[in-house]
This record gives structure tokens, C-alpha cells and sequence, in this order.
């Protein structure tokens, strides 16, 4: 990473930290790494994102039923998936340090702190290292079941199907999406969230006739690109990566990265792929249930063909923020540190503020008035000029003030965070006019 994009990461971490985006768990331990907990303002746009998701591949669609799966599925799921057997890195361990490392990212490696004479580590041979996380099922320690914590959400959904499709009553094509946690125990989890061991993926798992499976993988990757936008990200900072043969993983066909553009380079915040009939196929011969459908009119007996969008919550919130992120100078010579945030995104879409202390009464009322419909911050504290900073800086895209008119026209006036215009707008008309700006499309 260049000087440059490592100072920008390191202000990042530490504006998320100081305004309670994120910051290490168990920090009061020294934090455990690959893990991070999401504070008051990271957590309302981590939902914002999930529910912006739900919205648009759920909800607006007839084709597609939500599901919310227990994290802990029977082992045997992960043996017919493959990960028992493929999910792992080749990693290198050095003799000297003892640390560990990815063995495709040692170009990337420190140098070894523990050898004389040479900065160079001492390797072993690569070894595979499976990235799924162990745990015991069952109260005596001798009876208990190995069990892994699911390292992708959407193996349940492979193997729950036609539970869903016949309760939902749903044909091909459909699909079934879910907003969950998964785990890897990443060999160097970093930059910042990027890489951890426990993350949120949003998942759609789109079931298709084999002939439709090529046109189905074209739609859902013009789909999820309109997504993207729609979120804000900038057109210049956005790209999509398909995978050369080599690269697949074992399940894919075809695979596409929606990428973002990280001060560390061009990364994966989401992946596209034609899972061909992998997973029901494996489920079918573990389980010996049969996961095929049948064609109505034609009588055709098929295992459905699986494209897959998958995409990472906290990978997404992290370019959001580096998005949206501009330490903007002013006119009088002055910086403002700002987050562009979507107004639908945004952890706090109006704050109110009275003018003055005097006129608390009257905005704390309008402000209770709009916290059933709108996430509000109301702040009384320091000057005016002050306080529209500090909502700048976590994204609050609507300060409204009540000034002393307010009292007699029932007027109020609304700051725009990115133009910084001011405008008169009748407090009784408010919510509508929030709505309106909350749902427009970029
Ligand atoms: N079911 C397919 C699947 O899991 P993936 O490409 O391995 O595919 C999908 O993961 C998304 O999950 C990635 O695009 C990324 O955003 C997120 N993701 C994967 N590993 C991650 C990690 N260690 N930390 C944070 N996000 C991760």
C-alpha cells in the first residue's frame, strides 16, 4: 500500500473508532484479531445496508423468499459442500519468528524480526491450513460432536430448498436470500475490516432452469451492479474482475468480482458465480434426498443450475466509508471532514438543533416527533456552526434548526450537508419532504 493510502486507512480507523463506527472487540484486552464490533453509528449502517438489500432482492421481487438459518448446520453439510475437504490456503509458518503466513501474500511479509544477520524469515514447506472454525457440540466433553461455524451463509439455503420452495410455493426460477454471519479463521486477517474471521454476507442463491443458467448470471450481475451504484459508489472507483479458470472454486463454473477501489488497490466487496448444480447435486447424494424438480408442463425431472450473488456487509460498509469519506477545504481556509453517505445509508438522517438553549422545548418535541419515522439526533450543544460539523463528519445528511421565526411562522430551516445550502420548510411539511429525499435514486 503506499504511503498515501496507509495514512488515509489509519485516519479512517481512527474517525471510526473516535465516533463509534468501529472499533477492536475486547478492546479493554487488547483487542483478539480478525474481530470487531460495530458502535452505535456502525451498527445503524450496517442495518441500513442489510435492510437496503432485503429491499431491493427480496421484497420488490415475486421471485425470491428470504430465509434466516442457524449458523451451526450438521457436519455432514460441510462434506458434501467440499469445504471440509477444499476450503484452505497454502500458509508457511517461520522457524524463527513463529509467525504464520498466507504463502500467495509473502511478498507482503515483514521483515523477520528474530534472525540475526538477515531480515529474512526461515520457512517451512506450504501446508494446507482449512480456514473453517471448530467448535464442540454437547455437554460431555468425550461425547461431543465436532461442528464447524459456517464459513458462507448459503449452504443451508442448498440444503433447506425444498422446504422453502414448496412452503413459498415458488417455481423455477426462484430464489432464496440471507443475511447472516460467517467465520474463517483467516491466516492474516487485515486492513481494518477487510479481512476478518467473522463477518456478515448477504447471499442469493438463484435457482434456474441449466439452459437459462448463462442469461440468469448476466441479469444478476447487471442487477447487482445497479445496486451498487444506487448505494453511491462512484463509477471511477467500481469495476468488475471475471475470474480466470484457475481461480475458480471448486463449486464454480464461471465467477465475476464486483470490485471496489481500497487505498490497498482494486478488491472484491462481492462475488457473482455460476455454481452450476454443485451444491444440490453433493446435498442429493450426502443426505440421499432428492433436491431435483419437476417441470409441470413438460415433465422434466432436473436438478436446478445455482447463480449465486454474494456479497460482504462489513467489506461493503468499509468502501462506503472510503467513499464517502472527503476532508473537503472551505472557502475561509478552514477543513471540513465529511462523509458523502446516501441519505438512505446514513446512521443519522436528521439532526435537529434549537438555535439557541432557549428554544429547547420546541425542538425536542419536533425531534420526538420525527424519531417514530426517521433515525434523529438531537443536539444542543455548542454553536451552531460546530454542531453542523460534527454531523458532517459521521454523515448526517439533514440538519434542521428551530430559530426564534419558528415560534411564529412554523417554518424551519433545513441545511443540506453536501451543498451546505440552507432552505425554509414548514415543520408540519418536514416528513414528507425527509421521505422524498430519503428514497431518491442517484
Ligand atoms: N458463498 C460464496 C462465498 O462465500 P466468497 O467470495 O468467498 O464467496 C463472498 O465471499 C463475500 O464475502 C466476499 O466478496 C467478501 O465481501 C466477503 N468476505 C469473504 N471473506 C471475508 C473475510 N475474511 N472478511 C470480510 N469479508 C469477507
Amino acid at each position: 500500500m503506499s504511503q498515501q493510502g496507509a495514512a488515509r486507512m489509519e485516519e479512517l480507523v481512527s474517525l471510526c473508532a473516535r465516533r463509534g463506527f468501529v472499533f477492536p472487540s475486547s478492546e479493554i484486552y487488547g483487542g483478539i484479531n480478525g474481530f470487531w464490533d460495530y458502535g452505535p453509528l456502525g451498527v445503524e449502517l450496517k442495518n441500513n445496508l442489510k435492510t437496503f438489500w432485503w429491499q431491493r432482492v427480496v421484497r420488490e421481487r415475486e421471485d425470491v423468499v428470504g430465509l434466516d438459518s442457524s449458523i451451526i448446520a450438521h457436519p455432514r453439510t460441510w462434506e458434501a459442500s467440499g469445504h471440509a475437504e477444499h476450503f484452505g490456503d497454502l500458509m508457511v509458518d517461520c522457524r524463527a519468528c513463529k509467525k504464520r503466513f498466507r504463502a500467495d501474500q509473502l511478498d507482503e511479509a515483514e521483515p523477520c524480526p528474530a534472525r540475526q544477520g538477515t531480515s529474512e524469515h526461515d520457512l517451512t514447506e506450504p501446508r494446507s491450513f482449512n480456514l473453517m472454525l471448530e467448535t464442540r457440540i454437547g455437554a460431555s466433553e468425550d461425547a461431543a460432536i465436532r461442528a464447524w461455524l459456517r464459513p458462507e451463509t448459503c449452504q443451508s439455503i442448498f440444503t433447506d430448498v425444498k422446504r422453502v420452495r414448496e412452503a413459498a410455493r415458488q417455481k423455477i426460477p426462484f430464489g432464496i436470500a440471507q443475511v447472516g454471519k460467517a467465520f474463517r479463521n483467516e491466516i492474516n486477517p487485515r486492513n481494518f475490516t477487510f479481512r476478518s474471521r467473522e463477518f456478515e454476507q448477504a447471499e442469493l442463491e438463484f435457482f434456474v432452469h441449466p439452459a437459462e443458467a448463462e442469461r440468469w448470471f448476466e441479469t444478476w450481475r447487471d442487477e447487482r451492479l445497479r445496486f451498487h451504484r444506487e448505494i453511491g459508489f462512484a463509477k471511477s472507483r467500481l469495476r468488475t474482475r471475471p475470474h480466470a479458470k484457475q481461480e475458480l472454486a471448486h463449486y464454480c463454473r464461471a465467477a465475476l468480482d464486483v470490485e471496489f477501489l481500497f487505498p490497498f488497490g482494486w478488491h472484491e466487496i462481492e462475488g457473482i458465480h455460476q455454481r452450476g448444480d454443485w451444491d444440490l447435486r453433493r446435498h442429493t447424494e450426502y443426505s440421499g434426498k432428492d433436491l431435483a424438480v419437476t417441470d409441470e408442463e413438460t415433465k422434466e425431472h432436473f436438478l436446478p443450475m445455482v447463480v449465486e450473488t454474494s456479497m460482504g456487509i462489513d467489506r461493503t460498509c468499509l468502501a462506503l466509508l472510503l467513499n464517502a469519506w472527503e476532508e473537503q477545504p472551505l472557502p475561509d481556509g478552514e477543513t471540513r471532514s465529511v462523509l458523502h453517505l446516501h441519505p438512505r445509508l446514513a446512521p443519522v438522517q436528521v439532526a435537529v438543533l434549537p438555535l439557541a438553549k432557549k428554544l429547547a422545548e420546541p425542538a425536542g418535541r419536533l425531534a420526538q416527533r420525527l424519531r417514530r419515522r426517521f433515525a434523529v439526533f438531537y443536539d444542543e450543544a455548542g454553536n451552531i456552526g460546530r454542531r453542523y460539523r460534527r454531523q458532517d463528519e459521521i454523515g448526517t445528511p439533514f440538519c434542521v434548526t428551530w430559530d426564534f421565526d419558528s415560534e411564529t411562522d412554523g417554518k424551519v430551516t433545513v441545511r443540506d450537508r453536501d451543498s451546505m445550502a440552507q432552505e425554509r420548510i414548514a415543520a408540519q411539511a418536514l416528513p414528507g419532504w425527509l421521505v422524498e429525499k430519503l428514497e431518491e435514486r442517484p
